[in-house]
């Protein structure tokens, strides 16, 4: 059975003061859970702090991007030998907001993953289709070619770790959820993609998580899917008692 994860991306919320309350009241009602991996995301001036905050816990720390060299001349740029150093354990790749407000492409997105896996760190690599790609038709499409994309030319080994995250892009922070019919829809195809790419084990092995609007009140039905292995959350991780519920819940239904 694959471990489930609930990962909160805090997006640019929470300065350092605001992160380090929001971590102490999260450590505080998720101590107890071990069949989940709880991860927190928080912005970059974040990680350190948190990442100290952290020790001895049973929350890991991840990063919301990082470029693909290891150091040198590129101003304000952060690299995942740097994220490595504040104990951060993951690093989102490809997230909605970067390809649309910043330039992220599949090719950028897998420049990135390299450096990420070649650091030792983790990837959670985000797809997902816009609302008028799913209105025409496209999602499979779409989500295929991103996947392709984002993993070109890495072997099966190497992309071992690798964690995928479907987040449709018209149900991220709009309060609409994919059903758990679509979203597990899409789950399935690309659990098929990684088999035709690598091999049934890497496919049947693959963490890939759901992200959109993921809240208390649909995560229940989200998880049980059969190829939904946890969350990517954004709004509902922002507020301790609301991502508890989602750390408590996932872990219900896993036991
Ligand atoms: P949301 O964001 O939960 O606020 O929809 C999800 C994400 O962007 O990862």
């Amino acid at each position: 059975m694959r471990r489930p994860m609930m990962a909160g991306n805090w997006k640019m919320y929470k300065d350092v003061n605001e992160a380090a309350t929001l971590v102490n009241d999260i450590k505080r009602v998720v101590f107890d859970i071990n069949n989940v991996d709880i991860v927190v995301i928080p912005p970059f001036v974040d990680l350190s702090d948190v990442g100290e905050m952290l020790i001895e816990s049973n929350i890991l720390l991840g990063a919301q991007n990082c470029f693909w060299e290891d150091e040198g001349a590129f101003t304000g740029e952060v690299s995942a030998k740097m994220l490595k150093s504040v104990r951060c354990v993951y690093v989102t790749i490809g997230h909605s907001e970067r390809r649309k407000y910043f330039g992220e492409t599949d090719k950028t997105v897998n420049r990135r993953i390299k450096s990420v896996l070649d650091n030792g760190l983790i990837p959670i690599v985000c797809v997902g289709e816009t609302l008028e790609e799913r209105e025409g038709a496209k999602t499979m499409e779409v989500v295929r070619t991103q996947v392709s994309g984002a993993l070109k030319d890495l072997s099966e080994e190497y992309i071992d770790s690798a964690i995928i995250a479907y987040e449709p892009v018209w149900a991220i922070g709009t309060g609409r959820t994919a059903t758990p019919g679509q979203a597990q829809e899409v789950h399935a195809m690309i659990r098929e993609l990684l088999k035709e790419m690598y091999s049934s084990s890497l496919s049947e092995g693959k963490r890939i998580l759901y992200g959109g609007s993921v809240k208390p009140e649909n995560v229940e039905d989200l998880m049980k899917e059969k190829d939904i292995d946890g969350g990517l959350i954004g709004g509902a991780s922002l507020k301790a008692d609301s991502f508890a519920t989602l750390v408590q819940t996932t872990s219900e239904v896993y036991s």
